[in-house]
């Protein structure tokens, strides 16, 4: 092959994954929501009437970023109040998912639903578990 056909490999391969990428950015931060937090805080985000709270527009989640990580591993107690709602039920963690899960789910909820809470990186949520009390 000469170069200019492999040019044009290279930026029609490049092409395909740029557009992948972009259409599903959190696509691994989706499947992990599917699996272990949809039950409960619903597919849209909404959450459950009075006893699960929304992710979708939370005040909670967009107010308490450094919080969320812990939250996610090892659950959450006591009274919360999120949108003008107070919640009480407690919610398991996971401790099985990964930093890097968590992260990827963080980054996830962070821009579903409308919400736009900003990028996590690994290296702080790495420094929030490590420091969850
Ligand atoms: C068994 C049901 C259940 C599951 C599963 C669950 N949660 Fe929750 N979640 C709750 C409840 C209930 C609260 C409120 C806890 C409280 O009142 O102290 C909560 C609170 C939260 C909050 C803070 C409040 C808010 O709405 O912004 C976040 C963020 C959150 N959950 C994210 C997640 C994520 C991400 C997952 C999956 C890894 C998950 N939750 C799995 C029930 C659940």
């Amino acid at each position: 092959m000469n170069w200019t056909i492999k040019l044009a490999f290279l930026s029609i391969f490049g092409t395909v994954v740029f557009f992948s990428c972009q259409q599903e950015p959190y696509r691994q931060g989706k499947n992990l929501y599917a699996i272990h937090c949809e039950n409960c805080h619903m597919a849209d985000g909404t959450g459950l009437g009075g006893n699960i709270p929304p992710l979708a527009k939370s005040d909670y989640l967009a107010q308490n970023q450094a919080l969320i990580s812990c939250i996610i591993k090892y659950g959450q107690e006591g009274k919360i109040v999120v949108n003008g709602t107070t919640y009480e039920e407690p919610m398991p963690g996971v401790e099985s998912l990964s930093e890097f899960q968590i992260a990827n789910i963080i980054n996830y909820i962070n821009h579903a639903w409308g919400n736009d809470y900003g990028f996590v990186k690994l290296e702080d949520i790495r420094e929030q578990i490590e420091n969850c009390n």
